[in-house]
């Protein structure tokens, strides 16, 4: 049996089902990744651009980039990739999809029950109080000011050295821990907490499915690794 058919046939036998995504399920939409050939820290330094301390230095600079990043993403459209994972959605019973995307780009395909785990860069939150709204600027103007408390607005991401919002991580366990199945699509699973994920699937006894287009550090100990692009493996084995 070929991996997609033993992918395809743990998919269809699942009524708890589990998926995980990173940028290169977005890739294929003209959104840049992080890592590889191409990706957005060969370019610019995270240190600088994704930190609480590169804000704290310069907000300006940090600002200009997400705002930049918006554009582009404004710009791009779902793939198949992300409709395959919305139409796995409507067939599983129970389903959960976490995600490390920023990019709302599974929303816009018709995925529901999301778990943004590094946040949205349509939501701009204040760096002091509880203050947020959905912001959907792509050309810089100037840092944005909180209306209720005058402290500047951040782009509502997770940086380096953050933790992630956590009734959303609690979230992203128990559906994992509760799923018989976890396919992870279009990340390098070098990121942690979130690539923990994947080792928690694996010790709950879950089957796992990856889809790269190259391996990665999980590639021999999941129960399937596929090789190639999202936008046409998700689709075969969703099919
Ligand atoms: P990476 O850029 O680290 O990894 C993207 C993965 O997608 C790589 O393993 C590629 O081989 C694969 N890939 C690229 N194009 C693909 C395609 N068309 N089809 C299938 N696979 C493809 O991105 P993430 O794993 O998402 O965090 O990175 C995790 C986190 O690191 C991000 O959320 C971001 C970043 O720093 C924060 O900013 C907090």
């Amino acid at each position: 049996m070929s991996g997609i058919d033993r992918a395809r046939e743990i998919l269809a036998a699942a009524d708890r089902v589990s998926v995980l995504t990173g940028a290169g399920i977005s890739a294929e939409s003209g959104i840049p990744t992080f890592r590889g050939a191409g990706g957005l820290w060969r370019n610019f330094r995270p240190e600088e651009l994704a930190t609480p301390e590169a804000f704290a230095r310069d907000p300006e600079l940090v600002w200009e980039w997400y705002v930049w990043r918006r554009g582009r993403i404004g710009e791009a459209q779902p793939n198949a990739g992300h409709r395959a994972i919305a139409e796995l959605e409507r067939r599983a019973p129970v389903f959960t999809l976490i995600t490390q995307n920023v990019d709302g780009l599974h929303d816009r395909a018709g995925s529901r029950n999301i778990r943004k785990v590094h946040g949205d860069i349509w939501i701009s939150r204040c760096s002091r109080c509880a203050y947020q709204r959905r912001d959907t600027a792509t050309v810089f103007t100037g840092v944005p000011v909180c209306p209720e408390c005058s402290a500047p607005l951040r782009p509502g991401v997770v940086w380096f050295g953050e933790s992630l919002p956590r009734a959303v991580w609690d979230d992203a366990e128990r559906a994992v821990h509760g799923s018989q199945v976890l396919l992870i699509a279009g990340t390098s699973a070098q990121v942690y907490p979130a690539a923990g994920l994947i080792d928690l699937a694996r010790s709950a006894g879950s089957s796992t499915i990856e889809v790269n287009l190259d391996g990665t550090a999980y590639s021999g100990a999941v129960t399937v690794s596929l090789r190639g692009l999202c936008g046409e493996l998700l689709p075969q084995i969703v099919a």
